[in-house]
């Protein structure tokens, strides 16, 4: 997709732009394919197909249904073999959801997914013992998520026992210490390790561990929900370096969720915005950066700090408070906060109509009737001008709120050992 058609300028708040038609809408995909997905013989390692997860909200005397919170609300993508998907949006706005409903660790209210092809939800017994060793999850709190009072073998062993079997031989301790050593090693942490307890090591090599445990499966798919939120801003950038050459070096596909816009720009191949359990823009990451066209990915990129201190960006605020999920507004749920909404003279159909997901042109997805009419100029004084490196992508990313920082406990003598 190219930008250099011609925007019409940004007009000024006084001189409202009269609405015209929304451009047509492409036609939706063929069903089995995730929205958008380019035609190609290869099939994705994931494929999402109108995903929806609620959870109910119980009210009055008798406990009865009264509502539902619409974490999860219709999304739809595609991860690539070997590819980094990021996922980027406000707090609450359903990312871990997601992440936990993909994995099954909450059942699905509606929608499809599929692995390799093959459908994730509704499987038992062996078939969803041997797809829960596929896909893996690491979670933000690297302290929370392991059990204090179990040493680093069991904590990395005890997936290994539940997926052993006769031609593993995970159930045979020494095997299981030794793999439990090898990936250890692969994290970057000491093998001797394995008889130590989670409080010995700092927060950064917590979350190795964490990642040794997922690992230690030999998974396919890994989702990683905030991974690095929770440490220390020095460390970020080593666990998501550790992150990208494990990658390489184990064939993995990431879904990398993260509420820091710089982070995923930095591992991302391609990246995803949601906004109240809807999936708002996806594009390649360097075309999202660059050339957003979804007005709640403008604002959240001007709120970045840009890493080149002489450019003075101009910050689009978002107006009001995230709605509730359990009453997102009619039409487009952004359409409370929109800037673009006001300025096109609030256009009728943005508060009765959905807006359908519809691929603007080389992949490019994204889910606004007027994606066309944001003006490339505010575009232009938005968008991070600088690369982003190692030494930037930790800075805060303002407008986002940012998870609440976890005691990463005291450094320990390993700490020098592994470098975190
Ligand atoms: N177990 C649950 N029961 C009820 N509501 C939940 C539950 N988990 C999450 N939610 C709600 O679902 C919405 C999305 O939450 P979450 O997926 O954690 O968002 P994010 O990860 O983007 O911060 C929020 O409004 C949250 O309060
Ligand atoms: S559809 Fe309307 S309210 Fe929604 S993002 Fe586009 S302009 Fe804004
Ligand atoms: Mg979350």
């Amino acid at each position: 997709m190219t930008f250099e058609t011609s925007e019409p300028a940004a007009p000024a708040a006084d001189q409202p732009v009269v609405p015209v038609a929304p451009p047509p809408s492409p036609s939706v995909p063929a069903t089995g394919a995730a929205v958008g997905r380019p035609p190609t013989s290869e099939v994705p390692l994931v494929e999402v197909e109108g995903l929806v997860k609620y959870y109910p909200i119980m009210g009055g005397f008798l406990r009865r249904h009264v509502g539902d919170v619409k974490a999860v609300d219709g999304v739809s993508f595609w991860v690539n073999r070997g590819e980094v998907l990021g996922l980027v949006g406000e707090s609450g706005c359903g990312k871990s959801t997601l992440g936990k409903t993909l994995i099954q660790l909450t059942p699905p209210t509606a929608g499809l997914a599929k692995l390799d092809g093959e459908p994730i939800f509704g499987k038992k017994g062996k078939d969803l013992k041997k797809l829960r060793r596929r896909m893996q999850i690491i979670f933000q709190d690297p302290v929370g998520s392991l059990n204090p009072r179990m040493p680093i073998s069991d904590i990395i062993g005890e997936g290994l026992l539940a997926q052993a079997d006769a031609e593993n031989r995970w159930g045979d301790r020494k095997v299981r210490d030794k793999r439990v050593g090898d990936y250890l090693d692969a994290v970057g942490l000491r093998r001797d390790y394995t008889r130590r307890y989670p409080h010995e090591f700092s927060g950064g090599q917590r979350q190795r561990i964490g990642i040794a445990r997922a690992l230690a499966l030999s998974p396919d798919f890994l989702i990683c929900d905030e991974p690095v939120s929770a440490l220390d801003v020095s460390i970020q950038s080593q666990i998501l370096n550790l992150l990208l050459d494990l990658r390489r070096e184990f064939d993995l596909t990431y879904l990398f969720i993260a509420h820091n816009l710089s982070v995923v720009q930095y591992i991302s191949d391609r990246v995803g915005v949601m906004y109240l359990g809807k999936l708002v823009e996806l594009a390649e990451v360097e075309e999202l950066y660059r050339r957003p066209r979804h007005p709640y990915s403008v604002a959240l990129l001007s709120a970045v700090p840009d890493a080149n201190p002489r450019v003075r960006k101009k910050r689009l605020v978002l107006t009001g408070d995230v709605p509730s999920p359990a009453a997102p507004p009619s039409g487009c749920h952004f359409h409370t906060r929109c800037w673009l909404y006001e300025q096109l003279g609030q256009p009728e159909v943005c508060t009765t109509a959905d807006p359908e997901f519809r691929d603007i042109g080389d992949g490019h997805l994204v889910a606004c009737h007027w994606a066309e009419k944001v003006p490339t100029a505010v575009v232009a004084s938005a968008v991070p001008t600088a690369e982003v490196t190692t030494d930037t992508v930790a800075m805060p990313a303002a407008g986002i709120p940012a998870a609440p920082p976890i005691d990463a406990g005291p450094p320990t003598e390993e700490a020098t050992a592994s470098g975190t």
